[in-house]
């Protein structure tokens, strides 16, 4: 054995540049999966229906290839990465074992917002950067003009760029070519004791947790005792194997190579992104650790009907064993019941496992409006805030916070010149600050792409600026935003009052200067949800003792179909129907009934 023989890289690309296309060829070329149908064009690397369903890579997933060059094989690991914005904490862990990647740009596109991002992670970790043009087949595509842009965003080298289509396969040979000759192979040795990299980890049904691992020093086979330099807890190894695609085992995995083991672990929570496995009392230096995810959006999660409480929670918490960075947390609100508060990365990873959990486990549920962490500075302590029901009243804040702070991003949208403007003025309406902006295409005349740099504050992207920023700009801007820490900001929060009293699960965190819109949009929706009382109730938005707005749901006669009259006899019927399907849920808000598909009426639609 040598580690000489061995490659390890990822592929690194904007979304849809055709990174899943380019392993699939891979893995064909290679043998290690068979070629498939024309016309057929299912991927075998995005595995989860969301996935296909949405055309993007969520979780990540490993391969390895075999492939001779002058007789002898060489194994080629490819570690594959999510390319949507949520997922950079994914990438950047991925990456951290191997040694190259691919850098692939759309040849009729160029370079995007996640391109930049995403090689910038490689160059960080100081991996060899392969760039690639794909797409080339296409009429519209411009490899000379994007490799330009290339070099010049970039500093690439035009004549290491190789041109290829992941679609007909054309080039694909010279990309294996080119990992085998350019990228190092994995440094190591097999007398040092063994260390193992743990990058990754997934559920099994059967042998419980199985953890990707890239091996550094020593061999790792079955039958090893070892032990998680992170949580000190020892395991005997079951199993050792290849990603080849799907998981073959092996007699043992050496340094530089990257697969995957079982080893009794039980629960998901055991096996630590960056955790370093080492044999059972022979201690060693630990890889440079990671930092954890980071939970940036949070949502609470309810069963439409609280009776499905313990079976929403088993199935919320089987989803988060296949997704370590969600995190959880019991939550009962008045008007909801029980539920539980999950943590995202961001809107997408939000999104996503939420269909997953309807998807997979047939949910039934309610996902209520989505909100950051917010930092809250006392005198002698701070507080993060993530649910708007414990962000402290304005009369609280007036006399014991010193000041609220806010996450910010820094964002960079890449767009043609055209779109420049509609894309400041997305940005200042979404209260960005020190835009900065300049040319990627030096010199060039027509439709020249621009990229704007700004601070945004997290709690501004969570909801529509994405929709906002595909459809002012026709689809042609790119966006990507990284962590910025966080900055005081004029907050406050808004509570809802139904006759006079606040309702608890209500409440949102707002910035003042956007009290009024928000106060009035919301306070005309509660009136047109919340059915008619007994009595008139007024509908207000406070922040703090100050009243923002108001509009008045007037009393019900005691004949609910009195307004209606002859020929709708249908609506009528209808009408009954569901005052008294309402009847069955009322929630009592103080003084006033309420049922609860009002209340998820509200909250699903921010
Ligand atoms: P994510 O997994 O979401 O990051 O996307 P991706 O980068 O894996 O893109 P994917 O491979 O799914 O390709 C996106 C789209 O581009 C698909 O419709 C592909 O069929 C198409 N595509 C990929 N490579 C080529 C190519 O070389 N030529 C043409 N014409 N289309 C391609």
């Amino acid at each position: 054995f040598t580690s000489d023989l061995i490659r390890n890289f990822s592929i690194i690309a904007h979304i849809d540049h055709g990174k899943s296309t380019l392993a699939d060829r891979l893995l064909e070329l290679t043998g290690t999966i068979k070629k498939k149908e024309v016309g057929k064009n299912e991927q075998v690397l995005d595995k989860l229906k969301v996935e296909r369903e949405r055309g993007i890579t969520v979780k990540a997933q490993t391969a390895s290839m075999v492939h001779p060059v002058n007789g002898k094989n060489h194994i080629l690991n490819l570690i594959d990465t999510p390319g949507h914005v949520d997922f950079s904490w994914e990438v950047s862990r991925s990456l951290a074992a191997c040694q190259g990647a691919l850098l692939l740009v759309d040849a009729s596109q160029g370079v995007q917002a996640q391109t930049i991002s995403v090689f910038h992670i490689a160059q960080e970790r100081g991996l060899k950067i392969i760039p690639v043009l794909n797409k080339i087949d296409l009429p519209a595509s411009q490899p000379e003009r994007i490799a330009a842009q290339m070099q010049s965003t970039f500093g690439t080298d035009p004549s290491e760029i190789l041109q290829i289509s992941a679609k007909t396969g054309a080039g694909v040979d010279k990309v294996l070519q080119a990992i085998i000759e350019r990228i190092p192979p994995p440094s190591g040795s097999t007398t040092d004791p063994l260390k193992a990299f743990l990058f990754d980890s997934f559920y099994d049904r059967y042998r419980g947790v199985i953890s990707l691992v890239a091996v550094q020093n020593g061999i790792l086979k079955k039958g090893d005792r070892i032990a998680s330099y992170h949580t000190r807890k020892k395991y005997e190894v079951t199993e050792v194997g290849i990603m080849h695609p799907e998981e073959t085992p092996a007699t043992s995995l050496y340094p530089g190579q990257v697969g995957y083991i079982a080893c009794n672990m039980k629960e998901s929570s055991e096996a630590h992104i960056g955790d370093t496995l080492h044999r059972a009392g022979v201690s060693v230096d630990p890889m440079p650790g990671f930092k954890p995810a980071k939970a940036m959006v949070y949502a609470g999660i309810f069963p439409v009907d609280s009776a499905d409480f313990p079976k929403l929670e088993e199935s919320i918490k089987r989803l988060v064993l296949t997704d370590r960075s969600v995190t959880l947390q019991r939550e009962s609100s008045t008007a909801l019941g029980q539920g539980v508060r999950l943590g995202f990365l961001g809107t997408l990873h939000m999104d996503v496992f939420r269909q997953r959990l309807e998807d997979e486990h047939d949910a039934n549920i309610i996902v209520t409006a989505p909100t950051v962490p917010y930092k809250v500075v006392y005198r002698d302590k701070e507080v993060f805030v993530s649910n708007p029901t414990e962000f402290p009243d304005a009369v609280e804040a007036a006399s014991k916070v010193k000041e609220i702070q806010e996450p910010v991003v820094r964002a960079s949208i890449i767009m043609p010149e055209e779109y420049f403007g509609e894309m400041m003025d997305l940005c200042f309406s979404h209260r960005g600050e020190e835009l900065e902006h300049r040319y990627l295409d030096a010199g060039t005349a027509s439709s020249a792409r621009i990229m704007l740099n700004c601070i945004l504050p997290l709690s501004e992207i969570v909801t529509d600026f994405f929709d906002q920023l595909k459809s002012r700009s026709s689809g042609f801007a790119s966006f990507d935003y990284e962590e910025a820490g966080y900055r005081a900001s004029d907050l406050a929060k808004m509570v809802f009052l139904l006759n006079g009293k606040p309702v608890d699960a209500l409440a949102l965190v707002i910035h003042r200067s956007k009290e009024d819109e928000i106060g009035r949009v919301w306070v005309k929706k509660l009136v047109k949800v919340i059915p008619r009382q007994q009595f008139e109730v007024p509908i207000q938005a406070a922040v703090g003792k100050k009243i923002i707005a108001r509009e008045t749901l007037k009393a019900y006669r005691a004949d609910v179909t009195g307004g209606l009259y002859g020929g709708h006899v249908e609506r009528k019927m209808k009408q009954l129907e569901l005052q008294k399907e309402g009847k069955r849920r009322m929630k009592r808000m103080g003084t006033v009934e309420m049922p609860q598909e009002a209340f998820f009426e509200i909250m699903s639609t921010n």
